[in-house]
């Protein structure tokens, strides 16, 4: 299987799908979401999937989506969501609803030779799109002490990050990291007898660190919603699965404030701006039997919001 969707049934009713509707899933990976949305659309309805990466494209050209009238595919960053839809002719303020479950796909996952994980021995690259420059090792390879701390700090939230730095650039004097063993062998150094589930914590969280910024996940992000929230028309939708809490909370924000740190913004004018109207004011998370069944949608929290005029008249800050 190449990956399970997570929060199927939320994310699809959330998007309120209109058979003639123009929708997009800015994440196709095994197309689990899209397969759902598509059914839901009639004729006249389209749907733009979007992907980085190469193998999420070839599912995108086996049934139901090879040859639908209604279905195109756009192998890219989501960052440029915007400039890819207008030149598909799709126009800013008339898309019904955009979905985005953010992340890696457990193929991409349990491919060893992709090297996102800690589980397998493989090369450190950790790239969604193989096409760019600079893989998982290079970062650890070129990357001067304090910036590789500070990534394990911010995007790991690892808790003796500048050990683990220094014991990379002493790893690096020896020899240039390689493989995904290489770093486990580091880590297991700066752990200092951690074992069982917390070892295997740890490595997650310094795998992730580096896959963030490998993919500047959360730039992208940015990007990401700026666009999205031009493309929606009124009252269109925008639900974001997000699986650890850097992602969440940019999400949170830019549904409550339009911006990635929830700073209120006001007009020349001092009305509030608020594009989006928040459906869910707690995340919405899997319940217990979809956790059993498939343990990777455990972290996922999705979040819904519904495009409304950017500036309220009246709403003044202060
Ligand atoms: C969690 S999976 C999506 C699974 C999908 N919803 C399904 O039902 O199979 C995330 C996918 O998003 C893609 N992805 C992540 N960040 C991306 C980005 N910035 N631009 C384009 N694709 C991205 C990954 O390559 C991966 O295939």
């Amino acid at each position: 299987m190449y990956h399970v969707p997570a929060l199927m049934t939320e994310a699809v009713e959330a998007l309120q799908v209109r058979p003639s509707g123009v929708y997009v899933d800015a994440t196709f990976g095994g197309g689990g979401h899209a397969r759902a949305i598509l059914a839901r659309l009639g004729e006249g309805g389209r749907l733009f999937a979007f992907d980085q990466d190469e193998q999420a494209e070839a599912n995108a050209q086996q049934a139901p989506f090879a040859g639908h009238a209604g279905f195109q595919f756009i192998r890219a960053n989501f960052r440029h969501l915007k400039r890819h839809l207008r030149a598909w002719g799709v126009l800013p303020g008339s898309v019904d609803g955009i979905l985005a479950d953010l992340g890696v796909s457990s193929h991409q996952l349990d491919t060893a030779e992709r090297g996102f994980s800690f589980r397998f021995d493989g090369p450190l690259d950790m790239r969604m799109n193989p096409g760019e420059e600079r893989t998982a090792a290079d970062w650890l390879n070129d990357s001067p002490e304090a910036a590789l701390q500070d990534l394990f700090s911010r995007y790991g939230e690892v808790r003796n990050a500048r050990t683990l730095a220094r014991a990379c650039v002493q790893f690096r004097q020896s020899a240039p990291f390689r493989t995904t063993g290489d770093l486990v062998q580091v880590c297991d150094q700066a752990l200092q007898g951690l074992r069982g589930a917390d070892r295997a914590r740890y490595l997650a969280q310094v795998f992730q660190a580096l896959r963030i910024a490998v993919n500047d996940e959360l730039g992208a992000l940015e990007d990401f919603l700026r666009d999205a929230t031009e493309m929606l028309r009124l009252s269109g939708r925008l639900v974001v699965i997000s699986y650890h809490s850097l992602e969440d909370r940019i999400v949170k924000n830019w549904l409550k404030a339009g911006n990635a740190s929830g700073t209120p913004e006001s007009d020349f004018y001092g009305n509030l701006r608020r594009p989006f109207e928040v459906v869910t004011r707690k995340p919405i998370e899997p319940n217990e039997a979809e956790i059993q069944q498939n343990p990777r949608a455990r972290s996922a929290k999705l979040r819904i919001g519904e495009k409304r005029e950017s500036e309220l008249p009246g709403q003044s800050i202060g």
